[in-house]
């Protein structure tokens, strides 16, 4: 594909591959973002979605595959792509010691970003994090959500065009979790900023997310908006708990699925689909077990 068709893009790759040894744990992955995309790599511990994310910001070497951000050749030009990724790790690597306005300095000085100019991203950063009052307090006082939010808003520091979170809200409690959401739909919305984000929370790639990537044993197994893909299984489940077990039976309305329960001898519950519907259908398996 020529350089001009690909410049739509922030970031393409196709035919990923990592081979750990003998273990294959990205086996042929390809993705499209386009700029202010807001996208989901959505599957189980285990589907490859870390390594995934290694190989698209430089941190691991694909087995094979191709990467592509603005349309430029990721291995042949590594720094020039560099300057557009931003990423937050699955495990926080902030400095405890240093206090939340050193760590962000740190970081600027490691993107290059001009000694004349660092104060006044940094200041504009903790502002964007609700964290300026706080910027002269060591990072080990913090607490688990406001160490999120700066992580966060470090990796917009050196203003990239692609932000890569992964799990970014793993481990937090339900309302710190909706705050870290808030501030990341903030980060896609204000900034125009184009999102990959891997999480094993169905809810977090229902609520979040434009385009979902499920993936599992390293393949992508369906791709698409959250609505259509519970769409096509039909809107609406059925749960049957029959003595032996839970049947389910899929429904485009919810009055059909109420029309199927009346007379049922069973204890019955309607409810709307989830992705985790989509992925046992297509899986046989859960997400999150
Ligand atoms: N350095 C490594 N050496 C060997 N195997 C590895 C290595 N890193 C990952 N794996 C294996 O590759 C597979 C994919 O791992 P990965 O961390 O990408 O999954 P994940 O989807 O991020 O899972 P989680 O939801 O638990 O974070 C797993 O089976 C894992 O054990
Ligand atoms: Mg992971």
């Amino acid at each position: 594909m020529a350089v001009a068709e690909r410049a739509g893009k922030v970031l393409e790759a196709r035919g990923l591959v990592k081979k750990f040894g003998e273990k294959t744990a990205v086996a042929g992955i390809a993705l499209d973002i386009r700029e202010g995309d807001f996208t989901g790599l959505l599957g189980p511990n285990g589907a490859g979605k870390t390594t995934t994310i290694k190989m698209l910001t430089g941190l691991i070497k694909p087995t094979g595959g191709e990467i592509y951000y603005y349309g430029r050749d990721f291995f042949t030009c590594p720094k020039d792509a560099k300057r557009h990724i931003g990423v937050v790790p699955q495990h926080s690597n902030v400095d405890r010691d240093l206090t939340a306005y050193e760590n962000l300095y740190l970081h600027s000085i490691l993107h290059g970003i001009p000694k004349k100019r660092r104060r006044e991203k940094i200041y504009e950063a903790l502002e964007f994090a609700g964290l300026l009052d706080h910027r002269d307090r060591q990072v080990k006082t913090f607490s688990g959500g406001m160490k999120r939010r700066l992580v966060l808003v470090r990796a917009l520091l050196h203003g990239p065009g692609i932000l890569f979170l992964d799990e970014p809200t793993v481990g937090l409690d339900p309302q710190i979790r909706k705050n870290i959401w808030d501030l990341i739909l903030k980060i896609n919305q204000q900034k125009g900023m184009a999102i990959l984000l891997t999480t094993h929370y169905i809810e977090e790639a229902e609520k979040l997310c434009r385009s979902t990537y499920i993936i599992d044993k390293g393949r992508i197994i369906i791709k698409g908006a959250p609505d259509d893909l519970k769409k096509d299984i039909g809107g609406y489940v059925l749960e049957i708990f029959r003595e032996d077990g839970i049947e389910e039976a899929f429904f485009a309305s919810k009055e059909d699925a109420l029309e199927r329960l009346r007379g049922c001898p069973h204890t019955c519950k309607v409810r709307e689909v989830t992705l985790e519907d989509v992925f046992i259908k297509l899986t046989g398996k859960r997400i999150n077990v």
